[in-house]
């Protein structure tokens, strides 16, 4: 697979640097997808996080109302508080969707926990960076991917890898899985944990101050294979707390997952793709049941036998 990097269009079109410190720096992690380091002008609010985290933490039935607020799938997921075999983390999923379902009495009582300040980082990070990595992709996918991209389907997700869990000794933060959208940026409290796998089995480490791009299946699809995507996962280090904040960028819902038009696939993909009778909202459902079950937050039909990646490689190639 073609190694790739993706900066922003400021990055690209900017004169030499002059201050050290204020130098965008770009690495690559991985030779074999596209994955790199960006170095953004917004931080996430690490402080705000931990707030919120601490908040919920010590007031489960404010989790309670919060997920009342959202009863299909929750807001705040704690099964690593009963569950030893799943990942040991706590998440708050706060998607435009989940948000707009708050209610003002909840989220004034939020708000003094770092509730606000989330939100607006992540609406920040999306207003100022979505639309121009979606840019730098299409260059490498040799496409425009912002036409399946019209209606800013996001998730903004919070991780807490606590210390106290079921099983407070087990090194399973997040297990190995791919992500199914397009694009994630992965923003980090210094603390290591997060690990991109080179090859099969060889798992690399990524500084625990780096900020990440990560491309997803959806971006492989569109691109017809020109972007790759990395697996990876989250290591634990007992007793250490670790703290991230997510966002994810997915095609729109009614978006058939195919090659885009003018896109020569660089490698053979399954019928079912290449037809153009896999959506977006069904490819969703689909991994979805699988990273609920390996989060902990629900059952599988198969006992969960099967590995959310080995299921989605027979759907997607031929
Ligand atoms: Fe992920």
């Amino acid at each position: 697979m073609s190694t790739s990097v993706i900066t922003n269009q400021a990055t690209l079109d900017a004169p030499p640097p002059t201050c050290p410190v204020e130098t965008p720096t770009i690495s690559l992690f991985s030779s074999n997808s596209t994955t790199v380091s960006v170095n953004l002008d917004v931080q996430a609010p690490f402080p705000a996080i931990r707030a919120l985290f601490d908040y919920l933490h010590a007031h489960p039935e404010e989790v309670q109302n919060l997920n009342a607020t959202y009863p299909r799938r929750g807001v705040m997921k704690t099964a690593a508080l009963h569950k030893t075999q799943s990942d040991q983390k706590f998440t708050i999923d706060l998607s435009p969707v989940r948000t707009s379902r708050i209610p003002d009495t909840l989220r004034d009582r939020l708000s003094p926990h770092g509730f606000d300040d989330v939100l607006c980082f992540f609406d920040t990070l999306a207003a100022q960076y979505v639309p121009t990595i979606l840019s730098s992709l299409s260059i490498l996918a040799g496409t425009d991917l912002s036409s399946a991209h019209t209606s800013y389907n996001m998730n903004y997700r919070l991780c807490d890898y606590h210390p106290r869990t079921a099983a407070p000794e087990s090194l399973n933060g997040c297990g190995a899985h791919t992500d199914y959208g397009t694009f994630s940026i992965i923003f980090q409290d210094g603390t290591s944990g997060l690990e991109l796998e080179e090859t099969p089995g060889m798992w690399v480490p990524v500084p625990g101050d780096a900020t990440v791009i990560l491309t997803g299946w959806c971006a492989v699809i569109l691109s017809g294979g020109r972007l790759s995507a990395a697996r990876h996962r989250v290591r634990r280090t007992p007793g250490v707390r670790r703290l991230s904040a997510v966002l994810f960028v997915a095609p729109d819902l009614e978006v058939k997952l195919k090659p885009l038009p003018g896109v020569q696939p660089s490698r053979a993909f399954s019928d079912t793709i290449m037809r153009g009778d896999l959506g977006v909202e069904t490819f969703k459902e689909i991994m979805g049941k699988r990273w609920r079950w390996r989060e902990g937050n629900e059952e599988m039909d198969d006992g969960g036998s099967m590995s959310q990646d080995s299921e989605v490689e027979k759907m997607v190639w031929g």
